[in-house]
């Protein structure tokens, strides 16, 4: 019998963080203000910190032709790999603001951006803390991207490494 399992840590709200982590997720919400999200009213911010201590951030970039759209967070690895060439990434916030209902939960990064940010992992070598929050409410903290996807299809699995 196979089994997968994890754990994570889970706060009751942003000012039991430690003062970085909370830094960062407070920057993730404010940063939810440039995403363009006009079909969906869903404002998703990410912020991340390398491990030179710079912050890099991502929007969701949506589209009229809805599928061109793309996520925060595929948006933020795009930025870090443009603009810190092999540089890991410490930690990512995510956070969200949508007029339809509180933001008051973690939401957790898609299916498509999960297999996005393993293979940015692999490449760089290092784990993604993630932190995910609400404007308020509780918080969590995953410490590797990896955790959510069991089984990831990955390079190896191209025979091409
Ligand atoms: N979205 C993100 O940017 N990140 C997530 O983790 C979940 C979903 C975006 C995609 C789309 O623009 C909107 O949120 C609604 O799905």
């Amino acid at each position: 019998m196979g089994q997968f399992q994890f754990s994570y840590e889970l706060f009751d709200s942003i000012e039991l963080l430690e003062d970085q982590d909370a830094a960062l997720l407070r920057a993730a919400i404010a940063t939810t203000s440039v995403a363009y999200a006009p079909y969906s009213g869903f404002h998703v911010g990410a912020v991340a910190v390398l491990e030179n201590g710079a912050l890099v951030s991502g929007t969701n970039q949506e589209n009229a032709s809805y599928p061109v759209g793309i996520c925060a967070e595929r948006v933020l690895l795009g930025n870090v790999a443009m603009q810190y060439p092999g540089q890991k990434i410490k930690s990512m916030a995510i956070s969200y603001r949508t007029k339809k209902r509180p933001s008051d939960q973690p939401i957790s990064p898609c299916g498509m951006c999960r297999q996005a940010l393993v293979e940015f992992e692999f490449r760089t070598a290092a784990p993604i803390r993630l932190i995910l929050g609400g404007e308020t409410g509780q918080v969590m903290i995953i410490d590797s991207a990896k955790l959510l996807l069991p089984f990831t299809f990955s390079p190896h699995e191209l025979g091409t490494d």
